[in-house]
């Protein structure tokens, strides 16, 4: 187990966890502010498994799936991912739609990013959504995080929302 917060455990995914995460991964709500296409076949689902098991081994953290403590339900998943192209650490979530709106988003964002200043010693962590993706955005801000800029996520493509905290910033909120 990687991380535990009040109501949920997360630990590094596994080929087995396929069938949960094809259920995310192949609903159009879930992907629609992602940039992400939706995913329908199990093949496809290997080779995310596959890209987020190799981030473990490469860095030392990366998306972790997620499950309710209390039964061990499949929740989504939730974590660190290094992005190369900015030379950024990056904050993620994604959950099955009937998980949203009960602040699962921000318990577990609090404890990843203490777990990334405290336990990984990371200087800064940085969140990015699409303008639209109003939930997101209140997450990083009820996290304690901080508004940094509008910026493309891709060359010449459409501005994203970007935020970033230190350690500084919140171990001491
Ligand atoms: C983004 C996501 C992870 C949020 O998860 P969650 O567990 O529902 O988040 P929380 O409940 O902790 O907080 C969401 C907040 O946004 C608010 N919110 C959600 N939709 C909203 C909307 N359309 N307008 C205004 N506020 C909205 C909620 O009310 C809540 O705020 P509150 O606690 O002040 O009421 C979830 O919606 C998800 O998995 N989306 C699909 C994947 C995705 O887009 N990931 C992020 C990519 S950047």
């Amino acid at each position: 187990m990687v991380i535990e917060t009040s109501r949920l455990l997360l630990r590094e995914m596994n080929m087995g966890d396929a069938q949960d995460m094809l259920r995310l991964y192949s609903r159009p709500e879930v992907q629609k502010y992602t940039g992400e296409s939706v995913i329908t076949t199990l093949e496809g689902i290997y080779d995310k498994i596959d890209e987020k098991r190799k981030e473990y081994k490469k860095y030392g953290y990366g998306r972790w799936i997620t499950f309710l403590k209390e039964d061990m339900q499949f929740v989504g998943w939730a974590g660190l991912s290094y992005l190369p192209e900015f030379d950024k650490i990056d904050l993620g979530y994604r959950f099955l739609t009937e998980f949203w709106g009960k602040g699962i988003a921000t318990e577990v964002s609090k404890e990843i990013l203490q777990y990334g200043f405290e336990t990984l010693q990371l200087e800064e962590i940085i969140a990015i959504a699409m303008k639209e993706n109003i939930a997101s955005i209140k997450v990083m801000q009820k996290v304690g995080m901080q508004f940094d800029k509008y910026a493309p996520y891709e060359p010449g493509g459409e501005d994203y929302v970007w935020y970033t905290c230190s350690k500084n910033s919140i171990l001491k909120s």
